[in-house]
């Protein structure tokens, strides 16, 4: 696929930023789509953009300007922007909820719903960054993981009813990757509770997980891929922690792969069977 026009959502840094810059390296003019504009510095093909995709205003905007200036067209939509919200359902705020969902999967959806006319005027693809949590629960992780299943579930739905408008759908799923994810995410204070054991060993487990992570190159590389050489698998883990994931869900039965999920949380968390 020759060079053509890519927005990135959440493009001021990790996994966003990586991909802003495997796009330019390649020609790409790239719209880095974020909240600080002021963060990036525009280079190159990289033009930093206003976008926050919960805004309704921003949404907009962003399809003037495609009218404007790119004849209405869109070649690539990368949905990257998101956050994780931690801590134990009973812990968490309707707050809480409102925000994850509202960041992770509503935003995604209505910005992807935005551009479809222009994706499908430019017969574009959109790459949803997910997880492997979007696969699989995690203790802690409720609320991402009813985020990241959500928007599998839209992504997967909008495959099947855009078929035949020449506009492709894609899943990218990493596993514990290096970026200020860790960083950024939203904890509940659990002192008082009786998750204290537990979200003291989650936080373990993730400084463990986080000396392990892949670098957000790799992840780059993969929607990048996605994007140029079709045709793509609907749905791509990366990293070694999603891949043996996904292998376990594919050769387990449903039944195995719960009671494995569940001895693992017991042994990383410190939890009793009953
Ligand atoms: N890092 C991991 O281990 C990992 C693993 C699996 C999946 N993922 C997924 O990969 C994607 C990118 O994450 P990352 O690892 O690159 O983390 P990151 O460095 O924190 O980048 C995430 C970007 O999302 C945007 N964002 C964060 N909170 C937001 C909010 N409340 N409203 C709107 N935008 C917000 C920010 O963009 P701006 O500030 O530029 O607006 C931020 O740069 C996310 O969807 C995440 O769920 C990450």
């Amino acid at each position: 696929m020759k060079p053509g026009t890519v927005l990135i959502s959440g493009a001021s840094g990790g996994i966003g930023a990586a991909t802003a810059r495997a796009f330019a390296d390649l020609g790409w003019q790239v719209l880095a789509g974020t909240r600080f504009p002021e963060k990036i510095p525009a280079s190159g093909t990289i033009r930093p953009i206003r976008l926050d995709p919960a805004s309704a205003q921003d949404r907009q905007a962003l399809v003037e300007l495609l009218a404007r200036e790119f004849a209405g067209r869109l070649d690539v939509l990368v949905n990257n922007a998101g956050y994780a919200q931690s801590g134990a359902l009973e812990l968490l705020s309707e707050a809480d909820w409102h925000h994850q969902m509202a960041v992770n999967l509503i935003a995604p959806a209505l910005l992807t719903a935005a551009l479809l006319p222009a994706l499908r005027a430019a017969q574009g693809c959109i790459i949803n960054v997910s997880s492997i949590l979007g696969r699989t629960g995690f203790a802690w992780q409720g609320a991402y993981c009813a985020s990241k299943f959500g928007l599998e579930g839209w992504s997967e739905s909008l495959l099947l009813e855009t078929q035949g408008q020449g506009v492709r759908v894609h899943l990218v799923e990493p596993g514990s990757t290096r970026s200020n994810f860790g960083r950024q995410m939203r904890m509940v204070d659990a002192s008082a509770s009786p998750y204290r054991v537990l979200a003291e060993k989650f936080a373990a487990t993730r400084a463990r997980l986080a000396q392990r992570a892949q670098a957000p190159e790799r992840v780059a590389a993969l929607i990048v891929r996605t994007a140029t050489r079709p045709p793509a698998p609907f749905r791509q883990t990366i990293g070694r922690d999603a891949r043996l994931t996904a292998l376990l869900l594919r050769l387990l039965p449903a039944p195995a792969y719960l009671a494995l999920s569940k001895a693992l949380a017991r042994r990383l968390f410190g939890l009793r069977a009953r």
